[in-house]
């Protein structure tokens, strides 16, 4: 039997995207995204395709494609859940604040909420994917709720772990370097297996669909944002190396990378990763190895955050340092504060502690992105709790004008590697501003002969030249 109703239970950066290629791609299955956040789904559907609650390039083309033809957003849970053949759990798991594993461990809650709310109102048989980042063993967590709270269908679980990338999210989704599928050895559990199988191969190419056990492909996601992280973490470790001899970290990376065995993708170095998965996966599988007692296998992997963090930090001592041990009083902008370019996310951005130092060190912090909005920008610093949220108000600006937050300022630091950013008007901008005025090229995007020969001081991460 193919599949003819899809139900996706969260409307975030992952079920949204999702669901619409799954829609684009699949015409003959109706897909319906549900989200208990009633804003967030009257976003999805608004007219005005611009202000989705999800920026991905290209994404509004395939929502103008398919919503209201086989792609419904909806706020009307159970019933879709009723309706479908086939439900994606697409919730967030973010890392527990309180109890144990606190800081660590993902928290379950919203799964395990998604799973009692399936297991009461199923009246069919029913597969449910795991689309959401999870600790091993969780799909059996999963089934255990719903064959024993149930009314007696049968569920099947399979794991689908999402490897898109935010700000390509789009073309990784349309053309993924594989797509992962795990399910149970029975012969029901590789039925539904075929099932998902049959719906990815409306695009992908077979070769490029793989299936394992439910436990290797919940595992292998941890696994590949693992490895991802720590590669960020390795150049960004011998960032402050090359700082410190005369080499340069792109000349670095470029040779290296050269290499076919390393490869030349994510070696770029930065202010720090951030994002919604890398910390919080890590975190994640620390706590993972540490409750199996493999305390060697969780400080090795618990290193990558711990090098990301002194990242973090050592650029901001750096500005202080840099603008002769003070920045108080002194007006610094800030060019990105979104994790990375292309995408208004900002969950984790090094934007947000670089900002948080300064902003105890006194400094007056006005900020410039193009995509995220101020009240994101309050939003994650009052998260913090270091200060009021007045003094966040006092101290912080928020510009709709890259030259407007830059105006005055003592120095510019590049947080995000928004492309618009290396096309400013420089000559204008340093013009305009406190002098000796500084860069600090948090991404290395900028052009250093040009900014020196304005007149700049121009720092670049990882340059000891
Ligand atoms: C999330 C996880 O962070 C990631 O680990 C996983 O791989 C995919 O899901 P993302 O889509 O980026 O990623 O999260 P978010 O944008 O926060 O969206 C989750 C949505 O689920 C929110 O809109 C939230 O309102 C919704 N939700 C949460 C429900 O609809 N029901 C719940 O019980 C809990
Ligand atoms: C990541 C994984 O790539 C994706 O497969 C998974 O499904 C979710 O987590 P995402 O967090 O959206 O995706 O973005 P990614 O491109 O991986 O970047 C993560 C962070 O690392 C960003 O802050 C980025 O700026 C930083 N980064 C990445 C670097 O600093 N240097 C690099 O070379 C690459």
């Amino acid at each position: 039997m193919s599949i003819k109703n899809i139900c996706c239970i969260g409307a975030g950066y992952v079920g949204g995207p999702t669901m619409a290629v799954i829609a684009q791609k699949c015409p003959h299955i109706n897909v319906t995204v549900v989200d208990i956040n009633k804003e967030r789904i009257a976003a999805w559907n608004n007219d005005d395709l611009s202000s989705l609650p999800v920026f991905e390039p290209g994404l509004d083309l395939i929502i103008k494609e398919a919503r209201g033809r086989n792609l419904f957003f909806s706020s009307n849970v159970e019933e879709s859940i009723d309706k479908a053949d086939m439900i994606f759990i697409s919730v967030n798991t973010p890392t527990k604040t309180y109890g144990k594993g606190k800081g660590m461990a993902a928290d379950l809650k919203y799964i395990e909420l998604c799973a009692r709310q399936i297991a009461s109102v199923s009246k069919n048989n029913k597969i449910v994917v795991e689309k959401s980042t999870l600790p091993v063993r969780t799909a059996s967590a999963i089934k255990n709720i719903l064959d024993n709270t149930g009314n007696g269908v049968q569920f099947q679980i399979l794991s689908n772990p999402e490897f898109l990338a935010e700000g390509t999210a789009v073309n990784d989704l349309l053309m993924p370097d594989r797509v992962l599928i795990g399910g149970d050895n029975t012969k029901e559990g590789q039925k539904a297996v075929n099932q998902l199988v049959e719906i990815y191969s409306n695009w992908v190419p077979k070769n490029k669909i793989l299936t394992t056990n439910v436990w290797s492909s919940e595992l292998s996601k941890l696994t590949a944002n693992a490895f991802l992280a720590q590669r960020v973490s390795s150049i960004n470790a011998m960032s402050e190396i090359c700082e410190k001899t005369g080499a340069d970290i792109n000349e670095v990376a470029q040779a290296i990378g050269m290499d076919s065995r390393i490869g030349p993708k994510f070696l770029k170095a930065s202010v720090g990763f951030g994002g919604s998965c890398f910390q919080k996966d890590i975190l994640n599988l620390v706590y993972i190895a540490k409750s199996y007692g493999l305390d060697e296998v969780a400080d090795y992997w618990e290193q990558v955050i711990i090098m990301n963090e002194h990242q973090k930090q050592r650029f901001s001592d750096n500005i202080v340092q840099t603008l002769f041990n003070t920045v108080s009083g002194k007006k610094i902008a800030f060019l990105g504060w979104a994790f990375k370019k292309d995408t208004n996310d900002t969950r984790e951005s090094a934007a947000i502690k670089v900002a948080d130092n300064l902003l105890s060190e006194r400094a007056l912090v006005s900020v410039y992105d193009p995509k995220v909005k101020k009240e994101r920008i309050y939003a994650d610093l009052e998260n913090l709790k270091t200060r009021s949220d007045e003094e966040n108000k006092t101290l912080l600006k928020v510009h709709s004008n890259a030259y407007e937050a830059c105006k005055d300022s003592h120095a510019i630091a590049v947080l995000t590697e928004w492309d618009e950013f290396v096309n400013y008007d420089w000559a204008k901008i340093h013009k305009a501003m406190q002098k000796p005025a500084f860069i600090f090229d948090g991404r290395g995007i900028l052009n250093k002969d040009l900014l020196e020969n304005i007149g700049f001081s121009y720092y670049k991460i990882g340059s000891g030249y």
